[in-house]
């Protein structure tokens, strides 16, 4: 019998969630707002909001799944990577918390999260598998052999597919974060509209940098044409650029699955709540064979209930931390 209790801190989202005997039931996020009159995440702000957050956010969890604190037999929490301020604020709460209950901490990496956020529902996939983790400061394609034996064959040399998508919603002066809004005018576009210029990268790697670049000169010129180019066209231009960045993404998983040999594949992280890419992989998945695993919305962007099926596993194991434990904003993979 266990009853974990897990947060998630690493970047502007505090969560928390309650994995009861390996089912998450309460899964709590508090969004912070405030970033977007900045057009990004504020990483002072954010450890602040963190702050005011954390105690009403377990609250609510616990409430949620209707367990009381003396329940509890383990806490797990995002020990990195992340901004260092807002992981300090979710590590401190996890210790503290631990140690007055007397109970084990576990340390989650949150890049192994987003992948293992598929242990959450059925249909679960069968090691070993391929994970495209797509998020706003990652792009990996990880072969999984195990729950914790995870191998990075591919990433970004740059910018991540998220960023890809938020540095063009900038350009098209549209809020942060812009990546969901994109996909929301995607659907009214038509997706051939435009052509932009993709990257050239003989391996499994990824690289975005010229390709936000290659829209922004694509634009400036449209605009000297015309200068109310994009509140003319935002629909097609949006379509254009999601359809880019969808095609960049599955030419390199298609490539991983060849070389690996492998056809259990599987998508992770914010990028992977996008609806062309959610579209283009089912396709790619009947065209070649593949048994594709996509997580519910609610566990593709940044959440606890990821880091609570994470530490489940861990638990089983009895992989435990000391109180000596720190944030790290890298983390070894
Ligand atoms: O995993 P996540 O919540 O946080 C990080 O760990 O980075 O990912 C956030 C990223 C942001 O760049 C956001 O714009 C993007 O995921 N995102 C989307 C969509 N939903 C979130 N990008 C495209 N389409 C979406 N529907
Ligand atoms: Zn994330």
């Amino acid at each position: 019998m266990s009853v974990i209790l897990a947060i998630e801190s690493s970047c502007d989202d505090t969560s928390v969630a309650i994995c009861n005997n390996g089912k998450i039931t309460a899964n709590v996020i508090a969004n912070q707002t405030i970033h977007e009159n900045y057009g990004g995440v504020i990483p002072e702000l954010a450890s602040r909001v963190h702050q005011q957050n954390i105690v009403p956010t377990v609250e609510q969890a616990l409430m949620n799944a209707k367990v009381t604190k003396q329940d509890i037999s383990a806490v797990a929490f995002t020990q990195g990577p992340g901004l260092l301020g807002s992981l300090l604020v979710g590590v401190s709460f996890a210790k503290s918390f631990a140690l007055a209950l007397n109970i084990p901490l576990i340390s989650i990496n949150h890049m192994h999260a987003h992948i293992l956020a598929h242990f959450i529902d059925d249909p679960k996939p069968t090691f070993p598998f391929l994970c495209l983790t797509v998020s706003g400061g990652h792009t990996q394609i990880v072969l999984v052999r195990d729950y914790f034996d995870m191998e990075i064959v591919g990433e970004t040399l740059d910018d991540a597919a998220g960023e890809a998508f938020d540095k063009t919603a900038k350009i098209l002066q549209l809020p942060y974060p812009g990546g969901p809004l994109i996909d929301k005018h995607a659907k009214l576009g038509n997706p051939k509209a435009y052509k932009f210029a993709e990257p050239q990268i003989a391996d499994l790697n990824f690289s975005f940098s010229g390709f936000k670049t290659s829209i922004l000169y694509f634009i400036r010129k449209q605009e000297k044409e015309n200068a109310n180019f994009i509140a003319e066209n935002l629909d097609d231009i949006c379509a254009s650029v999601q359809h880019s960045i969808v095609q960049i993404l599955l030419t390199k998983l298609k490539k991983a699955a060849k070389q690996y040999n492998i056809k259990e594949v599987a998508i992770a992280g914010g990028v992977s709540a996008n609806s062309g890419l959610r579209a283009g992989l089912q396709e790619t998945a009947n065209e070649l064979g593949w048994n594709v695993f996509i997580p519910a919305f609610q566990y593709c962007t940044d959440n606890a209930g990821m880091i609570a099926i994470a530490g489940y596993q861990k638990f089983l194991k009895k992989d435990f931390v000391g109180q000596e434990v720190s944030p790290m904003a890298r983390m070894e993979f």
